[in-house]
């Protein structure tokens, strides 16, 4: 199992290139199902998560060209297959989102109930109350899901009890395809389900109230595929903002979308950074000084991102000064803590609230990557804590972050990938 050696020290300086946004790529993917004829999907990440949603398309039965770009053309016009198995589905949720497309566009399906990161009960029972308001019938067996419509589905209005970001993509990608006008209210108003809807609409799709609470959806009886260039990545390019501001640094991230990240931006500023934001890339510098703590309370979009929490609590961990970090949308998100506390900082869990006293320094120790976005946080203690530290487990890290070792090394990180048993 691979691990990460960081010597940290040293201010992090220079230009990141944001990849393409797993999240938005994952849905866009599965979406490819719901059309006649290939799609051309551009930047999109070279990432473990790509990959198994690739295998997982390819398994169904739909065409796949990779070029040597990452453009990936995906032709789902004729497949072979409506079952999307246990052993692809168990190590990444977003499997589940070949659901919907699968069940609007051939009246069946079956696909696994999801794994993914250890971060919560995460259920789906709002993508399934969905389907069956469309008229679908569902039986959950054997820890599968089985889906099946006679005829087209039926537009329906569906509530969502929750805030649900793949919920929401699995239930739209259903309603493009159903007969009749579906609104699905309180929808989640993330910008990658945004980039689902515009990636939809460009196939022939009819939507409307894009990135509001409550989208409207024009069933239609077939889409066509259409060439999509994928969103950056949002929780990257954060992520590389606060490698810089947790190490007094500077740096410029490029093939960046500044206006789908306010909250973040917003809580770097407080914490002392000085950020400028162009059309496509924002710089950050902290001319030195070490970070002011900031508090922090996750909520849906446009609130602060869940996905950004860990590396704020990082952050934090060596700010001037106390903070309280709440985590609203995970009940398990702080597994963090545990190890960022191995590293020397002194961060209380209470209930859901993360109680952070700044220290002056951090030191190495081996500590353990437990989930995606919480693996960067130690790679981001690491960076600032005295000596070298092993990270072992970073196969989560690889699910999300594209190159890290050439990333941080671009912007004068020591990193170095070590080969274990
Ligand atoms: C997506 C993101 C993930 C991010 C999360 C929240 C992808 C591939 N993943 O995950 O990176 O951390 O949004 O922004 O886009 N819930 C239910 N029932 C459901 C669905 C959700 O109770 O049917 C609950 C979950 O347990 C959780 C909350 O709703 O407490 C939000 O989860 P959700 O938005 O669905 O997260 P994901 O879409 O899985």
């Amino acid at each position: 199992m691979d691990k990460l050696l960081i010597t940290g020290g040293g201010e992090l300086q220079g230009n990141v290139r944001v990849s393409g946004a797993k999240n938005a790529a994952l849905p866009i993917l599965a979406a490819t199902l719901l059309a006649d004829g290939p799609s051309q999907i551009s930047n999109v990440p070279h990432l473990h998560d790509v990959t198994t949603m690739i295998a997982l398309l390819g398994s169904l039965g739909a065409g796949v060209t990779v070029d040597e770009s990452m453009t990936i053309e995906i032709d789902a016009s004729e497949l072979t297959s409506q079952r999307a198995p246990y052993e692809l589905v168990k190590t990444m949720r977003a499997s589940f989102l070949v659901l919907g497309p699968l069940l609007a566009r051939f009246g069946a399906a079956e696909v696994s109930l999801p794994g993914g990161c250890a971060i919560g009960a995460r259920p789906v029972d709002q993508h399934l109350k969905g389907f069956a308001a469309m008229g679908a019938q569902i039986d959950v067996k054997d820890g599968y899901v089985f889906a099946r419509s006679d005829g087209r589905l039926k537009g329906a209005r569906v509530v969502m009890d929750m805030v649900t970001v793949t919920g929401t993509e699995n239930v739209l990608m259903a309603a493009v395809l159903a007969e009749g006008r579906s609104t699905i209210e309180n929808a989640a108003r993330e910008p990658e389900v945004t980039d689902l809807c515009e990636y939809l609409i460009a196939m022939g799709a009819r939507i409307e109230g894009v990135g509001s609470d409550t989208l409207i959806i024009d069933g239609v009886e077939r889409l066509t595929g259409h060439p999509y260039t994928v969103m950056p990545d949002r929780v990257e390019c954060g992520t590389y903002l606060v490698a810089a501001a947790i190490t007094g640094g500077r740096v410029k991230c490029t093939h960046a979308r500044p206006n789908t990240m306010s909250a973040v931006l917003d809580k770097l500023r407080a914490a002392g950074a000085e950020i400028v934001e162009a059309d496509d890339s924002i710089s950050l510098d902290m001319y030195g000084a070490r970070p002011k703590a900031v508090d922090i309370r996750t909520a849906p979009y446009p609130g602060f991102p869940t996905d950004m929490q860990a590396q704020f609590v990082a952050l934090n961990s060596i700010a001037e000064g106390a903070s309280r970090v709440t985590e609203t949308i995970f009940e398990n998100r702080f597994m963090h803590v545990q190890e960022l506390n191995r590293l020397g900082a002194d961060i209380q869990i209470d209930g859901n609230t993360a109680v952070i006293h700044g220290v002056d320094r951090l030191a190495a120790a081996p500590v353990m990557a437990t989930d995606l976005r919480a693996s960067f946080s130690l790679v981001l203690a690491a960076l600032v804590a005295e000596g070298k530290t092993l990270i072992d487990r970073i196969y989560h890290i690889d699910r999300g972050y594209e190159c890290i070792e050439e990333k941080l090394a671009g912007i004068g990180g020591e990193v170095q990938r070590v080969s274990g048993r």
